[in-house]
Order: C-alpha cells, then sequence, then structure tokens
C-alpha cells in the first residue's frame, strides 16, 4: 500500500501564544540570569521560591503515611470536601446550595457555564477588563459573552460599570470577581458592592462569582468573601468558581468547586445531579490528592488556623512589595510614567470577541490613563492583590523583556507575587529606563 502524503491539517496555523502562559515560556527560553518572572501568577517567597505551605505540607505527610488509596472519586468529587470548601465560603452551612469539585477555577468556570447555557441563558456579562482566559472558557462552553465596563484606566469606572449592567438583558449571568481583580487589582468598595447587589435583584441577573484569590485582597478569608455572603443575604443565589491554587499553594492539583445557592433543598440536589452529569462526560471525575489536602486542612482546626496565617504572611508580603516598588519608583521618575493611546471600540456584541481582541481591549482600556485625572504611583499601593495594573504600555512591556529581561504581561499586569527585596530595585531601574 502507498504511504500517505496528504497533510490533513495543512492550512492549520499554530495558535497565538498564551497571553499568560506564552509569557512563561519566553521568560524560561531566556538566557539571562539576571531575569524576572512577573507573569503568572504565582506566589513566590522573598527568596523568589515557591512555597508549599507548612499546614499543607503536613496535612500531604499526614495523607501519604495514612491508608491513602487511589480509587475514582464520584463525579461531583469528595463528599467532606465540598461541604467543607462550602462552609469556608458561606461562613454557616446551608441546605439549599449544591457544591462540588471543579479542575480549579478554569475547570470549575467550564463546568459553571456549561450548565447555565444548557439550564438558565448563554447571555453573560464580563468586565471588560478581565482575566484573558475567561473569554475562552466562555466561548468554548458556547456561551454569549458581553463585555461591560469595568475600568477607565487604573480607578473603576462606576457610572459606566452600572450603566451597562442598567442597559443588560434581564436574567442575563454577570460575572464578578470575588477579590482582588485579576488583572487590575481594582475592587469595588463595600458601598458599590451594595449598589451592585440592589442593581443585581432588580435586574434578576444570576451573579457568578469568580473566586480565584480568595484571601489574598485582605489576607481575611471572611473580609475577602463579604460579596458572596452579601448577596446571598439578598436573595440572589449567587454561584461562585472557587480556586486553590493560590491561597493553598496547590497550583498543579487542580483543587477547586462549583458552588451553587438554590432555592430549595430539592433544586440543589438535581443542580448537584447534572452538574456531575457534566463532569462525568468532560473528565469522568476530578482529581483526588489536591482536594485530600485542603480537605484536611479545614477538617483540623490548628492546621486550619495555621493556613489563615499563611494568608496573613502571603498578602502582607505583596503589600509590603508594593509599598517597596512604589518608593523605588517615585525615587527614579520623577514623572508621570502613564501613558495615553487611542481606545478602541469594545464591540458590543462579544460573539465574535476572541481571546485576541479580549487582549486589545485589555491592553488599550489599561493604557487609556487621562491626564491629570489618574493618580501617580499610588495606584501601586492601593490596588490589591497578586496583580499590578501598572500602566506600562506594550511597547514599555516588550522593550523591558529585550533590554532588561522583565518578564510581565502586555497589557501593563505585573505579578506583584514576583517581586521580592532583592529584585524590587532593578524593577524599578528598568522600568524608569523604559519610561
Ligand atoms: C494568572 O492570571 O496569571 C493565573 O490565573 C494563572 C493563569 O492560569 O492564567
Amino acid at each position: 500500500m502507498a504511504a500517505m502524503t496528504t497533510s490533513r491539517f495543512d492550512t492549520l496555523q499554530a495558535p497565538p501564544k498564551d497571553p499568560i502562559l506564552g509569557v512563561k515560556e519566553e521568560f524560561l527560553a531566556d538566557a539571562a540570569t539576571d531575569k524576572i518572572n512577573l507573569s503568572v501568577g504565582a506566589y513566590r517567597t522573598d527568596e523568589g521560591q515557591p512555597w508549599v505551605l507548612p499546614p499543607v505540607a503536613e496535612a500531604r505527610k499526614r495523607l501519604i503515611e495514612g491508608k491513602l488509596e487511589h480509587e475514582y472519586l464520584p463525579s461531583t468529587g469528595l463528599k467532606s470536601y465540598c461541604d467543607r470548601v462550602d462552609l469556608l465560603l458561606r461562613g454557616k452551612t446551608s441546605e439549599t446550595s449544591a457544591t462540588v469539585q471543579g479542575l480549579s477555577g478554569t475547570g470549575g468556570l467550564r463546568l459553571c457555564f456549561e450548565f447555565l447555557r444548557r439550564h438558565h441563558s448563554p447571555t453573560v456579562y464580563v468586565p471588560a477588563v478581565t482575566w484573558s482566559n475567561h473569554w475562552n472558557v466562555l466561548r468554548d462552553a458556547g456561551c454569549d459573552a458581553r463585555p461591560y465596563t469595568y475600568l477607565d484606566g487604573i480607578k473603576l469606572d462606576w457610572p459606566k460599570l452600572v450603566a451597562d449592567l442598567e442597559q443588560a438583558e434581564e436574567g442575563a449571568i454577570i460575572l464578578l470577581h470575588l477579590c482582588a481583580h485579576n488583572p487590575s487589582g481594582v475592587d469595588p468598595s463595600s458601598e458599590q458592592w451594595r449598589e451592585l447587589c440592589a442593581l443585581c435583584q432588580r435586574k434578576r441577573f444570576l451573579p457568578v462569582f469568580d473566586s480565584a484569590y480568595l484571601g489574598f485582597a485582605s489576607g481575611d478569608v471572611d473580609k475577602d468573601a463579604a460579596p458572596f455572603r452579601l448577596f446571598c443575604e439578598n436573595g440572589l443565589q449567587p454561584w461562585a468558581c472557587i480556586s486553590f491554587s493560590k491561597n493553598f499553594g496547590l497550583y498543579s492539583e487542580r483543587a477547586g468547586a462549583v458552588v451553587a445557592s438554590c432555592a430549595s433543598a430539592r433544586e440543589a440536589s438535581a443542580v448537584r445531579g447534572h452538574l456531575g452529569k457534566l463532569a462525568r462526560a468532560l473528565y469522568s471525575n476530578p482529581p483526588a490528592f489536591g482536594a485530600r489536602v485542603v480537605d484536611a486542612v479545614l477538617a483540623d482546626a490548628a492546621l486550619e488556623a495555621r493556613w489563615r496565617e499563611c494568608l496573613v504572611v502571603m498578602s502582607g508580603r505583596i503589600a509590603d512589595m508594593r509599598a517597596k516598588l512604589r518608593s523605588a519608583l517615585e525615587a527614579r521618575t520623577a514623572r508621570d510614567w502613564f501613558v495615553h493611546c487611542v481606545g478602541i471600540k469594545v464591540r458590543a456584541s462579544a460573539r465574535a470577541i476572541d481571546a485576541t481582541v479580549c487582549h486589545a481591549i485589555d491592553a488599550t482600556v489599561s493604557a487609556r490613563w487621562r491626564d491629570g485625572r489618574c493618580p501617580r504611583r499610588s495606584h501601586i499601593t492601593s490596588q490589591v492583590g497578586m496583580f499590578s495594573y501598572t500602566g506600562l504600555n506594550k511597547q514599555q512591556v516588550l522593550r523591558l523583556r529585550a533590554e532588561h529581561h522583565v518578564y510581565m504581561l502586555e497589557s501593563g499586569r505585573l505579578s506583584m507575587a514576583g517581586v521580592t527585596s532583592s529584585n524590587v530595585e532593578p524593577l524599578a531601574a528598568a522600568i524608569a529606563a523604559v519610561l
């Protein structure tokens, strides 16, 4: 038989690199010894090393020394873990909650939106500036993702945000970042959350909270969970997609959850069943180890207290680095380092929006600093969580990579978690050099 020579995928072009993970690849390929990685949001110690949280290490040890088997979990995940995660988020137990294990943040979001598109609505309003992967997940789940205004430069554009949502389709789904907004680090105030809650009630929205940074904004899980709890108290029956990558340092274990608030225990049981059915077809059942670690920490009061202390340590170190970076920049740059650029039109319907377009939006919005209206470097210390939206434009970011081996996202987002006492001065010097 003659060998087949025709190509099956002849017309297929390699996809563009992921705007976040692709930068890390570039960083790894750089041979420089003084390079600085501020791309992917992953916590580093002040020595620039990943941190295995001590209570996590302890729980892991106990699990390994114990009777660890490797049987399948149910499609809905580890039951005790789901109950504890639900309690962690809500601060109290609920008969009407349907919580299932998810594959960390991304997998949970996919499961959540797969369910909501089938059983509720395909229309999802997404902050125009958001984590880039939201667009990919929503596209692949077949949702109609539509942007709503979030920022004006680095400030929350509250009037436009409210106006956009007032115009939004009634009963639609609204995606919110629970805390430590990625990429900007800009969260609504408590008063604004209350207004948003009333607006969602009026418009009968179904709120979905992306909860990837619980504990990273304030160092306190209960404070950071307040918007979700507020929406629950007001009968909005919000959903949440939780990731334990950052706050437990379990990046590769894919521990997460989808939390659905329902009207009754009967409804919760049906929702849980359908989420499990979808999981069965997507990946059958979730990985057990990360969930077991989280479960073991939350099951033991002493370990949980140590974990809560770790959140204070991580968020505290990041706040410290914010202050150091700000003063290092202030010492070096007399001029405002914000840039101006022309905006591009955000398309009204995001059906056509793909990740590339959304990146352009992100980058453009981040670069639209307005003369005299933007705060100066103080945004570095007023933003919260892992990221800082620096205001640097794409050209400056690319110069930082090429000339100074400093790697951040093209939108100007840098991961504060990668800033350390030893790289903060060279970082400030590099930024000052590209202004
Ligand atoms: C990030 O935003 O850097 C993290 O959430 C990692 C990721 O998967 O993009």
